[in-house]
């Protein structure tokens, strides 16, 4: 298998993800093809790709050294599946998270595809065993999970298949590397990967704590952004502890037995009851209106304040 620039990448599923996937890989200099079931689907992905590569240049955020021009000359549609994925390196499946429909998908693929390409699923929460599991290329199948909007935002979890081919881990991670995502490892699938589980617990507990009465949902967001999240988008909870005090060791000295007091009072899952939840919207509709007008502008604000972290981050 050939690692070189002008290879191509195939792209199943045009929508929000596929999109995304495809200004990171032609920004990399990839030869993108990108296929959808709905041809018009493809051609409306095709012109927000250049709205978004415009933008992008506009906000000085463009990355790689292309204009945008020149990496929507990588990228083109398709609506034949075996032509869409002719001698790619790596097909990253971006179809609605429905296990029945990505299953159909990778049965087709499964059929067309070569014993070299790797077939990534950008599934949010679909395990590799139920997705791949009895396909005749499993080994050469992963799950490669990005988060929105993926452009600023440049984790992936790898997740692979019990029976997927380390090689397959080791190729996709370095894939991800040199179009400048930042890949992690699952070792072995679990529900939730590792940053849905990390956020529910986040959810849980904030649920907890706002239910119980103790503090409103507002300050709840607050703890987040105006404390945990201030150095999160710097530095782990792993680092965090070893900063926090003469090292790992010495913070588990010091508060190991504080912090199992107060985890093993966090109780069962909350129920996320009806009454609660009209109670947490209704206190985050009096800040955003959920409406289609508000919701979108706070997701433009989301996405203005992560380009400027996105930025930040570069310069560090
Ligand atoms: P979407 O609904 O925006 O796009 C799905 C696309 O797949 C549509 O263009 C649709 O026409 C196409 N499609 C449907 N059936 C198809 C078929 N048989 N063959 C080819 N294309 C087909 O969905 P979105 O949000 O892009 O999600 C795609 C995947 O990415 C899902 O698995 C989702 O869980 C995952 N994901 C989504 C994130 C998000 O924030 N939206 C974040 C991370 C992962």
């Amino acid at each position: 298998m050939t690692d070189s620039r002008d290879a191509s990448i195939s792209i199943v599923g045009s929508g929000l993800i596929g999109r995304s996937w495809a200004t990171v890989f032609s920004s990399a200099g990839y030869t993108v093809r990108l296929y959808d079931v709905v041809q018009q689907q493809v051609d409306s992905a095709i012109q927000d790709i250049r709205h978004q590569l415009n933008e992008l240049e506009k906000n000085g955020m463009l990355r790689g050294t292309s204009k945008p021009e020149e990496q929507m000359a990588l990228i083109s549609g398709c609506s034949d599946l075996a032509k869409a994925i002719e001698g790619s390196i790596h097909i990253q499946e971006c179809v609605p998270e429905n296990l029945e429909l990505k299953r159909k998908i990778f049965q087709e693929l499964d059929g067309l595809m070569n014993d070299d390409v790797i077939l990534s699923s950008s599934t949010s929460c679909l395990l590799p065993s139920k997705l791949f599991s009895g396909l005749k290329h499993v080994k050469q199948c992963i799950v490669s999970h990005p988060v929105n909007p993926t452009y600023y935002v440049p984790l992936v979890e790898l997740v692979p298949h019990p029976e997927t081919q380390p090689s397959v881990v080791e190729k996709t991670y370095a894939l991800m590397k040199r179009v400048g995502q930042v890949p992690v490892k699952l070792i072995r699938e679990i529900d939730g990967f590792a940053l849905n589980r990390i956020q529910y617990a986040i959810i849980g507990e904030a649920w907890r704590l706002v239910t119980e009465g103790i503090i409103s949902p507002e300050d709840v967001d607050l703890v987040m952004t105006a404390g945990l999240g201030m150095r999160y988008a710097f530095m782990g909870p792993f680092e965090t502890i070893h900063l926090n005090a003469e090292g790992t060791k010495n913070y588990c000295e010091r508060y190991a037995v504080g912090m199992k007091r107060v985890l093993s009072s966090f109780g069962p899952p909350p129920e996320f009851r009806d009454d609660e939840i009209q109670n947490i919207h209704q206190a985050l509709s009096r800040r955003i209106p959920a409406d289609p007008e508000h919701l979108n502008a706070r997701r433009h604000d989301r996405d203005v304040y992560l380009a400027a972290l996105a930025k930040l981050k570069k310069k560090m």
